[in-house]
């Protein structure tokens, strides 16, 4: 969502809080603003829009410093306006304050601190905190933030600076990511490695209620109730080119384009080379307990959930076990049934979501197991799972999640195969399963290469008001994905359905102007989704048709049909979503649409 860095060292800190800014303003990007000191006394900028806008502002100015915050909004409190936009400051602007996350009893901390005499100048939950922080400074920045911070409840990732403490930042979390990064003779404070990893490799993460305090010199970190604590510094292994566009017009195509090489790199070391194991070191402490197991649930929010409803059914037919898929939001606050032997597995490509957070947190009071299938090294739900699995496919910057689907996906299947081998020794591994999911990535290649024909396809789809995707099995959660990519960049209205599920409502939608896009390729519900096709012909809609390559017998059904090889039915998913993903970027792109940034939304939704 939001998105800070702080900066204090030796370097000119405008100009390194601006360029670590920008590096997350895919997170959220509504409005913006700065504050640092300069000559003892302590400066704010704001801006609505993009963060080209707060530096529009900054370089007009002649400023220079070596300490200061910055943050990146989306709105959650009031709109997105220059008031509301952080830092917020206290009544004499001498502490700034930028916040992600949301104070849940700021209401009755704002009535309370007005009676005080406090102005508020915003609708923001954050401002409270920075009056919060004026009433209990006594001289010493960190201990007001303490203070401040034990009358809050909700959750926060913050940092503060203070003209009367010009050489300190102080930062706290509870719920909302923070870390430290440490350079030469230089710290910085982020909500995501991505903004310091031009600079140092090297962090901290902190942990709940805990707090840092930056200086100069040195880095300090304690409980809210003053414990130090003492923290591990964890090397990053992401590189610049991660998280540049490589001569991509947008990160969504260049993560579009990846696929190949992230699913080679989901893959690495974890399969024998006898083809007939898969090796999944994160699981190693819980194999007692997935052999154990007499059910799996899954939670996950948006693609990760639609990847997580591909797990369920291969989960069921190769490893036989139970397994249901839930929206984390709803498994949370439903008071769910968790039996013994019941294992919850997150997907999170972020691992920060916090309608998946909370719902682990929820599971483990409940006494089940806890794995996870995140991207994000170190990220809390990786961080507080028993077990897990990493994507490995570096940094996802797109808001529309493209290479994390197919990585969760091809994850899962690994995770499915190593299942199988616990739970039905009797039936090994067919180690044709490893053959097949090997092939891949050059399948997808094949796709990529068909680019221009989908873009021929984009151009006489671009002016569509809505358009509705259908599948069967394993393609049922790809027409969701399919439509979730159509309408988050594009703006078109995109429905998914199981394809049966259509003569239950949306045929009534059919019509000369409605595209139905069919993902009908040649698996064990082909004959059945050909039903489907003629239903819609039959009332003119337009079909285009996802299909295997070599089907002849499609072409004349439908009006446009865009081959992919041949794979095993579970695989199909790998291969069938990427023109899915091509056609919804292309759309987007002809229609002027901002596809990396997509509005009102944001990457990882760190609020509930
Ligand atoms: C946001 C993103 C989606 C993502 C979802 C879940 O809505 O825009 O792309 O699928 O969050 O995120 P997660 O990081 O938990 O996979």
């Amino acid at each position: 969502m939001c998105g800070i860095v702080g900066y204090i060292g030796c370097k000119e800190a405008v100009k390194v809080l601006l360029d670590g800014i920008k590096r997350l303003e895919y997170r959220g990007y509504d409005s913006s603003g700065m504050a640092f000191i300069q000559n003892g006394i302590l400066h704010c900028e704001k801006a609505v829009g993009k963060i080209a806008e707060l530096e529009k502002r900054l370089n007009g100015n002649n400023f220079h410093t070596s300490l200061g915050i910055v943050h990146t909004r989306w709105a959650t409190h009031g709109a997105p306006t220059t008031e509301n936009a952080h830092p917020h400051v206290d009544c004499n602007n001498e502490i700034a304050v930028v916040h992600n996350g949301i104070i849940e009893n700021y209401d009755y901390l704002k009535s309370k601190l007005e009676q005080e005499g406090h102005i508020f100048k915003s609708e923001t939950d954050t401002e409270v905190l920075a009056h919060l922080i004026e009433k209990y400074f006594h001289g010493d920045l960190e201990t007001a933030v303490m203070e401040a911070l034990r009358e809050v409840e909700g959750t926060y990732g913050i940092a503060v600076i203070s003209q009367k403490n010009p050489r300190k930042i102080v930062a706290a979390r509870k719920g909302s990511p923070l870390m430290i990064g440490i350079g030469n003779q230089e710290y910085f404070i982020t909500s995501d490695v991505s903004a310091s990893l031009e600079h140092t490799r090297d962090v901290v993460y902190l942990d709940d209620n805990e707090i840092a305090i930056l200086t100069p010199d040195r880095y300090e970190t304690k409980t809210i109730q003053n414990i130090r604590t003492h923290k591990k510094v964890e090397e990053i292994l992401w590189n610049l080119d991660m998280i540049e566009k490589g001569g991509y017009e947008h990160f969504m195509l260049k993560e579009i384009h990846e696929q190949p090489q992230s699913l080679r790199n989901v893959m690495r070391g974890r399969v024998e080379s006898n083809n007939d194991s898969v090796r999944l070191g994160g699981l190693i402490h819980c194999e007692q307990d997935l052999r154990q197991a007499r059910r799996i649930i899954i939670v996950a929010c948006g693609t990760s959930w639609h990847a997580g409803l591909v797990g369920e059914y291969m989960l069921e037919e190769f490893a036989r076990i139970p397994v249901e898929v839930e929206y984390a939001s709803e498994f949370r606050y439903r008071n769910p049934v968790i039996e013994k032997d019941t294992i919850v597995i997150a997907i999170s490509q972020s691992g920060e979501t916090a309608d998946t957070l909370a719902a682990i947190r929820e599971a483990r009071q409940k006494g089940a197991k806890i794995l996870s299938i995140c991207n994000v090294v170190g990220s809390t739900i990786a961080r507080e799972a028993d077990g897990g699995i990493y994507l490995h496919i570096g940094p996802e910057i797109g808001v529309a999640s493209t290479k994390a689907f197919t990585a969760q996906i091809a994850v899962l299947y690994l995770f499915t195969s190593y299942m199988r081998s616990l739970r039905c020794p009797s039936s090994p591994l067919d180690s044709n399963m490893i053959k097949d999911i090997q092939s891949i990535p050059e399948k997808i290649q094949t796709i990529l290469n068909m680019e221009e024909h989908i873009i021929e396809l984009a151009k006489l789809y671009k002016d569509s008001e809505h358009t509705l995707y259908l599948g069967r099995g394993y393609n049922y959660p790809v027409a969701l994905e399919g439509a979730l990519k159509l309408k988050e960049i594009s703006y078109i209205h995109a429905e998914g359905y199981p394809a049966a599920e259509m003569k239950h409502g949306p045929i009534a939608l059919i019509n000369k102007d409605m595209p139905v896009v069919f993902i009908a390729t040649r698996d064990n519900v082909y004959g059945k989704i050909l039903n489907n096709i003629e239903e819609v012909k039959s009332r003119k809609g337009k079909v285009i048709a996802i299909a295997t390559e070599g089907d002849d017998q499609i072409a004349e059904k439908v009006n446009h049909v865009l081959y992919i090889p041949k794979t095993t039915d579970v695989l199909t998913p790998l291969l069938s979503v990427i023109p899915l993903q091509l056609l919804a970027y292309h759309m987007a792109v002809m229609r002027g649409c901002d596809v990396d940034k997509p509005r009102n939304l944001a990457k990882s939704v760190t609020v509930e």
